[in-house]
């Protein structure tokens, strides 16, 4: 929304939302203190807020205003009930559609923006359609048309994605309203990159797309976890595999595992709905995209305990890394939260060290409080929010790379390694350091997907 308001001064747009606090922090006067970390969206935000972008809890009004309202509220899986684990819980999406029902005024058209299962247009429009023809407070009679309009920005680079997107995808029924929100689209998008669609193949796109990353990745991660155990290296393999044009080279990167709001939560409500409409097969097939991806993660802490003569109980190890990926203080499913707790089951204690998430989140993704008090060999894992990389492998046994931040590529191994204790580790789930570095500071390194690397160290 501020990247649409920083492209079309002449169009205003108003972000509502029921949490006062989460509003207040988007009006904060202090840029560097917006609920998102996101590059460049302080600045658009900077540009654009008080004059034609605005954030308010009056929801009502909101709607009544609007001309076009986006429906951006989350819609994670289900945790219980039916569906529970897989289909996507859409409580939110409902109430949303019946407050734009109850408020809306004129002729209103209703973009879903949120990522959602296939056919939910058709729930939101009975929803709308209960409401159309009643003449609201200014008697004009109520009319909606619904469009899907799924967003494919990454995380980390939300805002060059958005500006430049490879495609826009609207789906839908009404061409008057496609024609509408591809004009604003058109402010700054080639029209040759605006795809209209039916409302489903809109909606199933996004899930598929999502699901085709997410399956090269789980892809490269097995053929990495066969580099380590073969003597070859999955970035040879990767970049020979990938000059093929047929292939391409990006998402071909191995590590620890996708994490992030969409993937895993995507492909579970797609295996959910192949099942539902019988299709047991397919089902299987995608769910095995999430099934390898929980299995690496699990072979990373099982190879760091192997590694460390068997047992990490009262070892100190340092994390570096918690965020699913660069750029972005987001854990959502990231790696680091289910290698971490593998390694606190086994009664390590970890010292966690991220440059943008904050200690407090690290407590909710653990389900376990900080303590400072080492372990000892009791058994039970501890950890602690380190506030640097020094800091971290102050003592440790080893340091365990899980977020491909940039500066974790030029550490300074020679000085890390006297503070750590001996014979110590560096186990590089992202592939970021530098081997020959890491070896001459008299560290042992295990890189993910490195044949070569892993078996000249005498581990595998
Ligand atoms: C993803 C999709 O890219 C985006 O189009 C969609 O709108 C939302 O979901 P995002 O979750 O922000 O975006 O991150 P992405 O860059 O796709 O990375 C997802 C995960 O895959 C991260 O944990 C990342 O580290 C991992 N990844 C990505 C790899 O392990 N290897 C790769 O080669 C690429």
């Amino acid at each position: 929304m501020a990247v649409i308001a920083d492209r079309c001064p002449q169009i205003q747009v108003t972000v509502v939302d029921l949490n006062a606090d989460r509003i207040a922090a988007w009006n904060s006067s202090d840029l560097s203190r917006l609920p998102v970390y996101e590059p460049g969206l302080d600045a658009v935000v900077g540009r654009c807020r008080g004059r034609n972008l605005f954030f308010s809890t009056e929801v009502e009004r909101g709607i009544a205003e609007a001309d076009m309202v986006f429906l951006s509220v989350n819609t994670p899986t289900k945790t219980k009930g039916l569906g529970a684990g897989q289909a996507s819980d859409l409580r939110w999406v409902e109430a949303s559609a019946r407050s734009v029902a109850a408020y809306a005024q004129g002729h209103t058209i209703v973009v879903e923006k949120s990522t959602l299962p296939v056919r939910t247009a058709a729930a939101v429009q009975a929803i709308l359609q209960a409401a159309q023809g009643k003449t609201a407070a200014s008697d004009e009679s109520k009319s909606f048309s619904v469009l899907s309009n799924p967003e494919f920005l990454a995380e980390g680079t939300a805002v060059a994605d958005l500006e430049r997107p490879d495609r826009v995808l609207i789906g839908g029924e009404d061409s008057a309203a496609i024609e509408a929100l591809a004009s604003i689209y058109a402010h700054w998008v080639p029209d040759e990159r605006i795809l209209r669609t039916n409302l489903w193949s809109s909606e199933l796109s996004k899930l598929t797309a999502n699901a085709f990353l997410a399956q090269r990745i789980s892809s490269i991660n097995s053929i990495a976890a066969f580099c380590e155990s073969t003597g070859a290296d999955v970035r040879e393999v990767a970049r020979a595999i990938g000059m093929d044009s047929r292939i391409g080279p990006k998402f071909l990167q191995a590590g620890p595992g996708f994490g992030g709001s969409c993937f895993q939560k995507d492909i579970l409500n797609l295996v959910y709905l192949c099942r539902h409409y019988g299709l047991d097969e397919v089902a299987a097939y995608w769910q095995s995209v999430v099934d390898l991806n929980t299995w690496q993660q699990h072979r990373i802490a099982r190879l760091v305990v192997n590694n460390l003569f068997g047992t990490v109980t009262g070892k100190r190890l340092a994390v570096l890394g918690f965020a699913f990926k660069a750029d972005t203080n987001d854990t959502r499913e990231a790696p680091a939260i289910r290698i971490c707790r593998d390694l606190l089951e086994e009664g390590a204690e970890l010292a966690i060290y991220d440059p943008k998430v904050a200690p407090d989140q690290m407590v909710r993704d653990l389900g376990l409080a900080a303590s400072s008090a080492g372990p000892g060999l009791s058994g039970e894992g501890c950890w602690q929010a380190s506030a640097s990389v020094a800091e971290a492998v102050q003592g440790a046994d080893a340091a365990l790379i899980l977020t491909e931040w940039q500066a974790f590529r030029a550490l300074p191994w020679p000085q890390l390694a006297q503070q750590m204790r001996q014979p110590a580790w560096v186990f590089d789930a992202r592939a970021v350091v530098d081997p020959e570095v890491v070896r001459s500071a008299g560290l042992r390194l295990w890189r993910v997907g490195d044949g070569s690397v892993n078996q000249r160290t005498g581990n595998g």
